[in-house]
């Protein structure tokens, strides 16, 4: 075991470097180890890193907040970066949109929970989809389907009923829900793209009865399946929005985005020290250039449906389907054997990821990943599961 490795079993939660290589250097779609081995990157910190490692943009954006000098400011004082990644993210989404700036996904979704609690006061129940994935502070546990997720804190959590993506199940929207969850693509829960039009149906059940729907994006969203928010794109209409994941690059980030007409949150209830801080909004600023300047929005459903194509096309019979939107890809095998392929794949120099289903293996390469890049983390797969057939 690596001094690193050991360092961190001994003085960590017991929950980290479970995947035992230690990471030193990234460039790219590659990561490197400490023997300087190379790794295909298709994890990237959980889809985090969209622009790949050490992505030059990042860098001059970093320096030049270091630069001028303010890391940090606080929410009661106004910051130049702050302000423009507030206006672009609210612009992106139709602009009729205000926000709070995080440092989590699950941050995010806690601001949302309460933002929904304060408006909807009185209701005290919330609704969530099976199989989701919201986060794992105690409010976004309480939303979390997975009971593994939250087992030994039931006593805490919040009152939350588990909806199947069917019409037959919407009547359980009812006027107690103050809001339901939802994510356009379940990542976690083994990446299922939901149907649009049952999303759309959702939307008109929130309105009959008075609740608020709020779109998680903290994976699906920010580019990574195709654009800023597929719950606008698909023209669900969320009252709220949550991003995080790819927002910085990798740097701590989240924001919750909410449409004007429910107006600002009150005083004190909710805020932040670091949230929103103009370091990580600078080389958010500089992430939303790269990404409109390349066109990177268009380029992930492009190169999506290109990995999709390449694992249906060798038609493994261990294959059952492959599925996902964009860079957020699937694959589910006929048993229970993603971890062993993911395994297996590590060993073969790239990094995957598994997901709550144990049948699926996950891929979410960098948005510029190339088509080469593509072809080797696929043939890697096949030949994962050509070793399984063994
Ligand atoms: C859909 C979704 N929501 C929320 C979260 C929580 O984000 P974080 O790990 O940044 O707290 C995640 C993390 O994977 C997620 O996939």
């Amino acid at each position: 075991m690596s001094s690193f490795l050991d360092i961190e079993s001994r003085f960590g939660p017991g929950i980290t470097a479970t995947r035992e290589v230690c990471l030193v250097r990234g460039e790219g779609s590659w990561a490197f180890d400490e023997s300087g081995r190379r790794y295909l990157d298709f994890s990237m910190a959980h889809g985090s890193v969209a622009l790949g490692h050490a992505h030059p943009a990042v860098a001059s954006a970093m320096k030049r907040a270091l630069e001028e000098g303010i890391l940090n400011c606080g929410m009661g004082f106004s910051s130049p970066f702050r302000a423009r990644l507030l206006e672009r993210l609210c612009q992106g989404l139709g602009g009729k949109f205000r926000g709070f700036l995080a440092n989590s996904g699950a941050e995010a979704i806690e601001t949302a929970i309460k933002l929904c609690a304060l408006k909807r006061p009185g209701r005290k129940r919330f609704v969530a989809l099976r199989r989701s994935f919201h986060g794992r502070t105690l409010g976004a546990s309480s939303l979390t389907f997975n009971p593994n997720y939250k087992r030994g804190l039931e006593h805490l959590l919040l009152e939350v009923d588990f909806i199947r993506p069917i019409e037959e199940d919407l009547d359980r929207v009812d006027e107690g829900v103050a809001a339901v969850f939802v994510e356009p693509v379940q990542g976690e829960g083994g990446v299922y793209p939901l149907p649009p039009d049952f999303l759309r149906a959702l939307r008109s059940r929130c309105d009959e009865v008075g609740s608020l729907l709020v779109a998680d994006e903290v994976q699906c969203g920010f580019f990574r399946c195709g654009s800023l928010a597929l719950s606008v794109e698909d023209g669900i209409s969320p009252h709220v929005v949550c991003l995080a994941k790819g927002m910085a690059n990798g740097i701590p980030i989240g924001a919750c985005l909410w449409r004007e007409e429910l107006g600002p949150l009150p005083p004190k209830v909710h805020g932040t020290t670091y949230g929103g801080n103009p370091l990580v909004c600078a080389v958010a600023l500089a992430v939303l250039d790269v990404v409109e300047e390349e066109r990177l929005g268009e380029r992930a459903t492009r190169m999506g449906r290109g990995l999709i194509s390449l694992i249906e096309e060798a038609r493994h019979p261990r294959v059952k389907e492959v599925r996902g939107r964009g860079l957020l890809v699937g694959v589910e095998l006929t048993g229970p054997v993603a971890e062993e392929v993911v395994r297996s794949l590590q060993g073969k120099g790239v990094l995957a990821l598994t997901t709550s289903n144990r049948s699926v293996v996950r891929f979410m390469p960098s948005l510029l990943v190339s088509e080469e890049e593509l072809e080797l983390a696929a043939s890697a797969l096949l030949s994962a599961l050509d070793e399984l057939e063994r």
